[in-house]
C-alpha cells in the first residue's frame, strides 16, 4: 500500500510538473531536420546567418509580446529574442573538434528571469534543442570567424529598426558585430565598392520557400490543431451572435476559445467587422459598439497553434436571417470558392487557374446578372484581393506559387465588397462577403480542413438557430444609475 501511494505521488507529482508547458510543441528532431535540409540547399562554400526578431516597444516600458522569426523558429524551435543561427555548408574546425552550425543566445540570468520570465541557457538549448555547440550572445563579438572565405554568406538583409537595449549581446549587437566581420556596407559608406563581395541576400528566401511550403505530418498536426480551434471560434459564435452586440464583444468571444484550446496568439489582428466595415479588407479596428439585426457581419480569424496560424472567414447575417440581398451575394461568393476548392490539385495555379479561370469569373459572371456590373467583363474593384495564400508559421506564408504541390497549405479566399456610395443599386450597399477556407494539397486533389465550420448560407442559418451557452452569461450593467 505504501509503495502505491509513493508511485502514486510520484507520478502526481510529475504529471503536475510536466504542466506547467505544452509538451506538443515541434521537435527537436523536426528542427534539427529541417537545418539539415537548409544545408543540402546552400551553395558550395557558404554560410548561412539568421537573426531572432527583434523585441517591439509598445510604450514606454512595455514591450509586445514577443513572437520569433518564423525562419529562425522553424530552423531551431528557440523562443526566446537577441539569437543568431549559422549554417555551414561543409564541417568548419573548431578548438574542440569539427562543427556545422552554431548558434548564440541570450545568458541566463536570475534578475532578469525573475521580471520577464524563464531562458533556456546554453545548457537548455543543448538538452531541448539537440545543439552541440552553443554559446552566450556576449561571445559573438570575439567568435573568430573569417567570412572572407567563404563563395557565399547568405543572410536576409536588414531593416535597420533594431533598438539598442543597450545590453551586451543584444540583437542590435549580433547584428553590428556581424556587419563588421562580413564586410556589409556600413552607414554614410553605401558604396558597392566598400562591401564584400560575397554577401547573398536572395539565395536564403527560395531556400526557405522550398521547404516552408511544403507541409511535413509533424507540422500538419498543430496546423489542424489551429484550423481547427478556429472553426469551432466561428461556430460558438453563430450560435452566440446576437443584434447589439459589440465587434469587440464577438473578436473576444472568437479569442477566448482560442486561448480555451491552449493556442497562444491570432496568427494576425482579428478582423470583425460588421456591415459597411466589412468593406475595409484589413479592418482590425472592430469598434462598431452594436451590430445591427439588418447587416451582415465579417469575421475573419486565425488562432494560432504553437507557431502555425490558421486563417478562416465566415460572414453572417447578425439577426440570423440572410436578406434577399445579402443571400444573393453570399451564394455567388460560396460558388465561386466551392468550384475554386474542387479544382485544386497539384500542377495548377492559383491565379491563373482557380482565380482568374473560376473564382473570378463566376463573380463576374454572376455581378452581371444581378446588375450589380454592366457586363462580366467590366473592371470593377468589387474583389479586389487574391485568391488564396500558403498558410504556416505566418498568415501569408513563405511558399511557391507556380504550382501546387502535395503537402501544400493554402487558402481559398473569394470576395464581394460593396461599399456605400457605389456605382450601383444601394440595396447594395454595406454587403460585404468573404467566405476563406484553408486547403490542404494531396496527391491526387485536396482536402478541405476548416469543414468544421458551416460555409453554406442554408447551414449557417440552421446553426445561428442553435442555443448558446452566452445567451446566459449576463454581466452587471455599468451604465446603470
Ligand atoms: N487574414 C488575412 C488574409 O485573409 O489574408
Ligand atoms: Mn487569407
Ligand atoms: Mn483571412
Amino acid at each position: 500500500m505504501k509503495k502505491f501511494l509513493a508511485i502514486a505521488f510520484i507520478s502526481i507529482s510529475f504529471s503536475s510538473m510536466a504542466q506547467d508547458m505544452p509538451d506538443d510543441f515541434l521537435s527537436s528532431e523536426f528542427h534539427q531536420e529541417r537545418r539539415g535540409l537548409v544545408r543540402e540547399k546552400m551553395p558550395k562554400n557558404s554560410v548561412a546567418v539568421f537573426f531572432a526578431n527583434p523585441v517591439r516597444n509598445r510604450a514606454n516600458d512595455v514591450d509586445y509580446v514577443y513572437h520569433q522569426d518564423p525562419n529562425f523558429y522553424y530552423l531551431t524551435g528557440y523562443k526566446e529574442p537577441h539569437a543568431v543561427l549559422m549554417i555551414f555548408k561543409e564541417e568548419q574546425d573548431g578548438p574542440d573538434g569539427t562543427y556545422d552550425e552554431i548558434i548564440f543566445i541570450q545568458p541566463r540570468n536570475a534578475m532578469a528571469e525573475m521580471w520577464t520570465g524563464r531562458r533556456m541557457g546554453i545548457g537548455g538549448v543543448k538538452e531541448k534543442l539537440a545543439f552541440n555547440q552553443v554559446f552566450n550572445n556576449t561571445d559573438f563579438e570575439d567568435y573568430n570567424i573569417d567570412f572572407s572565405k567563404f563563395d557565399k554568406v547568405l543572410f536576409y538583409d536588414f531593416f535597420d529598426d533594431v533598438r539598442d537595449t543597450k545590453t551586451e549581446g543584444d540583437l542590435y549587437d549580433l547584428i553590428a558585430s556581424f556587419k563588421t566581420k562580413a564586410g556589409y556596407p556600413t552607414e554614410g559608406d553605401l558604396t558597392i565598392e566598400s562591401s564584400a563581395n560575397n554577401l547573398d541576400m536572395e539565395t536564403l528566401d527560395q531556400i526557405m520557400k522550398d521547404l516552408r511550403g511544403i507541409k511535413t505530418k509533424e507540422e500538419l498536426d498543430l496546423l489542424r490543431k489551429a484550423v481547427d480551434i478556429s472553426c469551432i471560434a466561428q461556430v460558438e459564435v453563430m450560435k452566440a451572435m446576437r443584434p447589439g452586440m459589440s465587434e469587440f464583444e464577438i473578436q473576444g468571444l472568437h479569442e477566448f476559445i482560442f486561448k480555451k484550446y491552449q493556442a497562444e496568439y491570432e496568427g494576425y489582428p482579428s478582423i470583425v467587422g460588421a456591415g459597411n466595415n466589412g468593406c475595409i479588407l484589413h479592418y482590425i479596428e472592430n469598434y462598431k459598439p452594436e451590430v445591427s439585426s439588418d447587416e451582415m457581419i465579417l469575421m475573419d480569424l486565425g488562432a494560432e497553434y504553437h507557431g502555425y496560424t490558421a486563417d478562416v472567414t465566415r460572414t453572417i447575417p447578425v439577426d440570423g436571417k440572410f436578406s434577399k440581398e445579402e443571400k444573393a451575394i453570399y451564394d455567388l461568393v460560396y460558388k465561386a470558392q466551392d468550384e475554386a476548392i474542387k479544382a485544386c490539385k497539384p500542377g495548377v495555379n492559383i491565379q491563373r487557374d482557380l482565380d482568374f479561370g473560376i473564382a473570378r469569373r463566376i463573380i463576374n459572371e454572376g455581378l452581371a446578372e444581378l446588375g450589380i456590373i454592366d457586363s462580366a467583363t467590366q473592371r470593377h474593384l468589387y474583389y479586389p484581393h487574391g485568391l488564396g495564400h500558403h498558410i504556416g508559421l505566418d498568415v501569408h506564408d513563405k511558399g511557391n506559387y507556380e504550382y501546387l504541390e502535395a503537402g501544400m497549405a493554402i487558402t481559398i479566399e473569394p470576395g464581394i465588397y460593396i461599399p456605400e456610395g457605389a456605382k450601383c443599386d444601394e440595396k447594395w450597399w454595406g454587403i460585404a462577403v468573404r467566405i476563406e477556407d484553408d486547403v490542404l494539397i494531396t496527391e491526387d486533389g485536396y482536402e478541405l480542413l476548416s469543414d468544421l465550420a458551416p460555409r453554406k448560407s442554408e447551414e449557417i442559418e440552421k446553426m445561428m438557430k442553435e442555443p448558446s451557452p452566452l445567451d446566459s452569461f449576463v454581466l452587471p450593467d455599468l451604465d446603470k444609475e
